[in-house]
């Protein structure tokens, strides 16, 4: 073999050596994703079953089969942010129970129901415009609702307090006169039947004239934009007819709380429905993982 060839031979033989040394390494390197996700893997795993709050015994796996019958928007809120919910949740579980109690035309309030704190708002006749002189509310909203009042009279806006509480007995009554007024169909399109008005809480409001009318006046627009604010939700909000089972009703606010609230706007797109049934559903158990979570 001439030297020139013996060395022609010598380069290509070190290229191919190169050439596969390059190739393993790349190939390496692409194996590497692959081979490295079992482990990331392995520990994605472990941290879906920490906790999420030091006093609730729950991992995010459990959180996320809790949301997991609330709308698409409310799991993903929840679940980005699950120390403020459960720290929220904490809170609210420690409300009296029927601030925040679901009632709707499935769950019903027993006939004896009565809130234990009704006061008549004549007591406040100076301060809160009266449609009648008969309404009562309890007392535990009263700071909310003078404050919105305050807040409305200062926007230049007077509301109109129109109907408040109403016992069962009542409220049979009136849905026994909406069916023969409108036809059963009708009525229960915008009637509650007794037990399921939320008017038996003592806790919800109809503003205005109650006519849908009410919400293109100007205390129907600002009650809309800053009832939240003060602890009032509306409960038959446009477009969520079949959810709730009413017609919209601009102005029919119940009062959840500021906290109850703060949880409906921050996870709940503002739909008290919504909020209020996950409540509901989820409350035994997000219960005993706080007692459990607590004991620890
Ligand atoms: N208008 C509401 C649904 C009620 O009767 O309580
Ligand atoms: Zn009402």
């Amino acid at each position: 073999m001439k030297p020139i060839r013996v060395f022609a031979v010598i380069i290509v033989v070190l290229a191919a050596a190169v050439g596969g040394a390059l190739g393993v390494s790349t190939a390496l390197s692409m194996a590497a994703p692959d081979a490295a996700q079992p482990s990331v893997k392995s520990e994605a795993e472990p941290e879906a079953a920490q906790l999420l709050h030091p006093e609730f015994d729950l991992s995010m796996n459990e959180l996320r089969n809790l949301v997991s019958a609330a709308p698409v928007e409310a799991q993903e809120a929840v679940l980005a942010r699950p120390q403020y919910f459960l720290e929220l949740m904490k809170k609210a579980m420690k409300l009296p129970a029927d601030y925040l109690v679901l009632v709707d035309k499935q769950n019903r309030l027993p006939s004896d129901y009565v809130p234990h704190d009704l006061v008549r708002l004549n007591e406040y006749s100076d301060r809160i415009l009266l449609n009648r002189s008969d309404l009562s509310l309890r007392r535990a909203l009263m700071p909310d609702l003078l404050a919105m009042i305050e807040a409305a009279e200062q926007d230049g806006i007077s509301l109109l307090v129109s109907s408040t509480y109403r016992s069962y007995d009542y409220q049979a009554g009136l849905f026994q006169r909406n069916v023969e007024r409108f036809g059963e169909e009708r009525a229960r399109t915008f009637s509650a039947e007794p037990g399921a008005s939320q008017h038996q809480l003592g806790t919800a409001i109809d503003f205005g004239d109650i006519t849908p009318a009410f919400a293109e006046t100007a205390a129907g627009r600002w009650v809309r934009d800053h009832a939240h604010i003060f602890g009032f939700s509306l409960s038959y909000p446009q477009g969520f007819e079949e959810l709730t089972g009413y017609i919209w009703e601009p102005w029919h606010y119940r009062w959840i709380t500021r906290l109850g609230s703060e949880i409906e706007q921050e996870f709940f797109g503002g739909i008290q429905q919504h909020f209020l049934e996950f409540f509901d559903a989820a409350e035994p158990q997000l219960r005993s993982a706080l007692e459990s979570g607590s004991r620890e």
